[in-house]
């Protein structure tokens, strides 16, 4: 509203709010009180006619808040000038193929009930701050399983609890990167570890993936502060990395004295093969950094994940923990110990990946039904998601593509920007998507597969 403009009378803008006019009566008194609105008997309410240049002077101009940028620090502004990934809006109506989301009847509810509540009535001497690097029964849960599970040895001093991937990946962007350092990574990539690292300064290295992984033939012969790879499933393609190159990897590292970064946040669903060990496992010089994630086993929201470190890297890790957030909540981290120590984790990581195998044949098979010849689909073998390559639309009609699928009532989201080079390194020229499948049950993956092929230009 302008200076001077009426204000409705407390009885009309009572009506239209559905609230008694007496609560509009004391709010008006209020605004007068401060001075916002100015009131006389008989006339109604106008907003003050001193507000017009208070106004203006509240809300800073893009040039003052240039300024002000100006004010933060060098980290601040690279930060202000990045695009972050936003969590992408989904209609709650439509058949989502949401990357990263999780069927809700997929929690193991019951089970993290009935443990939260007896963590919760346990006896304590007194509620006080905890170990910076997490719970020490976790640690070790944690560190057991993955040697059941993956094949890693670890001690359970190598392993940091924190709050998902992706506050492991800020603290190694803290750590490990000084601005204009250079960074190896992957093209097309997760978006959020690029993002952590430019706002870091570092100067990114991308290099080309294949259906073996990272091309590590193409590493750059200079010092390099890490590099960041998704070698179990190669994010978004879904290659898995061959054992040469994770060896070419490891021994590139050695000679360049840079770190790696194994983000490997959906082994858990390999489909009819082993899970391939991870470089973790085959490295001798104590180079890797592991990070691991709840994500996908239980869920994105619960913000758990871990970073097993090589012991000369364990100590800053956890003096920068504790200077982040001083430690992972307490609660969450001793009902996830007993969920892996009494079995029930694993349990529930068969039934779920039971689930998934199930919704992974749905939408291959549907893809292969309504879709045929007209796709090419990557990334089929683990994980949750595919990424289908559209022959008939250029790249350049994506959105057009994501806008009639919403017409039919189906979300889909575009691969684009996870090519944070644009066509550089980019292969296929036509339009390609991510699906993710995890929070779909089968019959709609199948009735969503179809209602896209009708959005089919
Ligand atoms: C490559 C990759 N890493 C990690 C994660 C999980 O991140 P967080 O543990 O922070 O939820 C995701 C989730 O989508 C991912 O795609």
């Amino acid at each position: 509203m302008m200076a001077g403009e009426k204000l409705p009378s407390t009885r009309t803008l009572a009506a239209d709010l559905g609230v008694s006019r007496s609560t509009v009566v004391v709010i008006y008194e209020q605004l007068a009180a401060e001075g916002y609105i100015e009131t006389a008997a008989g006339t109604r309410a106008r907003v003050s006619s001193g507000l017009k240049s208070a106004r203006i002077e509240q809300k800073p101009s893009d040039s003052k808040h240039a300024r002000q940028a100006a004010g933060l620090s060098g980290y601040g502004q690279r930060l202000n000038q990045l695009s972050l990934p936003q969590p992408p809006m989904a209609d709650p109506r439509h058949i989502n193929f949401l990357y990263g989301a999780i069927a809700d009847e997929d929690f193991p509810t019951l089970t993290w009930r009935r443990l939260y509540s007896r963590m919760l009535t346990r006896h304590q001497q007194h509620l006080y701050y905890r170990a910076r690097e997490g719970e020490e029964l976790l640690r070790k849960e944690i560190q057991g399983y993955l040697m059941r599970a993956r094949g890693l040895q670890c001690t359970a001093d190598q392993v940091l609890i924190v709050q998902g991937t992706q506050q492991a990946l800020e603290l190694c962007a803290k750590l490990l990167i000084d601005p204009g350092n250079a960074v190896v990574m992957e093209e097309p990539c997760y978006l959020m570890a690029r993002r952590t690292f430019e706002a870091a300064g570092a100067k990114i290295v991308s290099t080309p993936v294949d259906e073996q992984g990272m091309v590590t033939s193409a590493l750059p012969e200079t010092r390099c502060s890490l590099a960041y790879v998704t070698p179990s499933h190669q994010f978004p393609l879904g290659s898995v990395m061959s054992i040469s190159r994770r060896h070419a990897l490891l021994s590139w590292a050695q000679r360049r004295s840079s770190w790696i970064i194994e983000d490997d946040y959906d082994s858990e669903f390999r489909y009819g093969l082993r899970p391939v060990d991870p470089l973790q496992a085959l490295d001798n010089s104590g180079r890797v950094i592991y990070i691991g994630t709840f994500s996908k086993a239980l869920s994105p929201q619960l913000r758990m994940g871990y970073l097993v470190l090589p012991p000369a890297l364990v100590t800053p890790f956890r003096q920068a923990k504790q200077l982040a957030d001083r430690h992972a909540p307490v609660l969450e981290q001793s009902v996830l110990a007993e969920l892996i120590r009494s079995g029930a984790y694993e349990r529930h990581l068969r039934k779920l990946k039971r689930e998934n195998e199930r919704r992974r044949s749905a939408i291959v098979e549907a893809i292969s039904r309504h879709l045929g010849a007209r796709v090419r689909v990557e990334g089929t073998d683990s994980g949750l998601h595919v990424v289908v390559w559209f022959k008939g639309i250029p790249r350049s009609a994506e959105q057009q593509f994501v806008d009639t699928a919403k017409e039919r009532g189906v979300g889909i989201w575009p691969v684009t920007p996870l090519y944070a080079e644009g066509v550089r390194f980019r292969k296929e020229r036509c339009a390609g998507f991510v699906l993710g499948y995890a929070s779909l049950k089968v019959a709609d993956i199948d009735k969503g597969i179809r209602l896209l092929a009708t959005a089919l230009p």
